[in-house]
């Protein structure tokens, strides 16, 4: 089961799944996007908003057994100081960051479970380890989720669930025209002069640490371009 995976790394993800054999469901909120991504790779795809919980109740309630939860859906809104903060930009970014991963993982533990061998993927950043200035309100939420997951590993051990947090660094996605609230300049800005990472390199990560035997937890996993050494650090080629 893969959430936000109408687009970038969520799509990419359901690809190279499908394509190691995996039957793959897909949720997102654009219905023809997430449908579309699910007929290229012979899945299926349902409908899914991870900030309401009838839309994960309802979204589960399709999934009789499940063996892999990779929690993607996610984002950043705005950029902004603290001094400055967009109090409804931070409320939806942990709404869909944290919560609906706490939603969705909550939602399918027991099935997870009960495969014998379960796991959870979670897509994090590396703003959830290094701060930066005006991404206070994403840093907060990648944080938060990172505190989740940890949280898990210790109360799952000794069941039958893996837990694993894959942190990227720049991505070129949809992640930053949804960030600038539809800018596409600005978006282009960010990955100007640099090689970023591709949704397929982060998709290839995750299908990795799927593939590991089931004794194998890989806690976490840090993937940045060779042009960015940290989130604070860009090395940009002039133009
Ligand atoms: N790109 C980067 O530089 C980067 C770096 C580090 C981490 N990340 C993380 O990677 C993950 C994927 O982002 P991306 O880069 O692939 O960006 P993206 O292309 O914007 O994809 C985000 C996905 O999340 C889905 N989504 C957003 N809100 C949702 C909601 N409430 N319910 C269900 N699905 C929702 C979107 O689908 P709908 O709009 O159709 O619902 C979309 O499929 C996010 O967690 C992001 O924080 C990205």
């Amino acid at each position: 089961m893969v959430t936000g995976a109408s687009s970038g790394i969520g799509a990419a993800t359901a690809r190279a799944l499908a394509a190691d054999g995996w039957q793959v469901m897909l949720g997102a909120r654009r219905r023809d996007r997430v449908a579309a991504v699910a007929a290229e790779v012979g899945g299926r795809a349902e409908p899914l908003d991870v900030t309401d919980p009838a839309s994960v109740e309802a979204f589960v309630a399709t999934v009789p057994a499940c063996r892999l939860l990779v929690n993607n859906a996610g984002g950043a809104l705005g950029w902004a100081p603290v001094a400055e903060a967009d109090e409804e930009q931070w409320r939806v970014m942990y709404e869909t960051n944290v919560l609906g991963v706490v939603r969705m993982t909550k939602a399918l533990l027991p099935v997870l479970e009960a495969s014998g061998d379960g796991q959870v993927i979670t897509v994090g950043s590396i703003a959830g380890t290094e701060p930066y200035p005006n991404g206070a309100g994403y840093n907060a939420a990648k944080f938060a989720v990172r505190a989740v997951m940890a949280v898990l590993r210790q109360e799952l051990l000794g069941r039958p669930i893996r837990l694993s947090e894959v942190d990227p660094g720049l991505v070129e996605t949809e992640f930053s025209l949804v960030r600038f609230g539809g800018d596409a300049a600005r978006a282009a800005a960010v990955y100007q002069g640099l090689t970023p990472l591709t949704a397929e390199d982060v998709a290839e990560c995750i299908r990795w640490i799927a593939l590991r035997p089931a004794h194998v937890n890989i806690d976490q996993l840090v993937v940045l371009a060779r042009d960015q050494a940290g989130a604070r650090q860009v090395h940009r080629r002039p133009s």
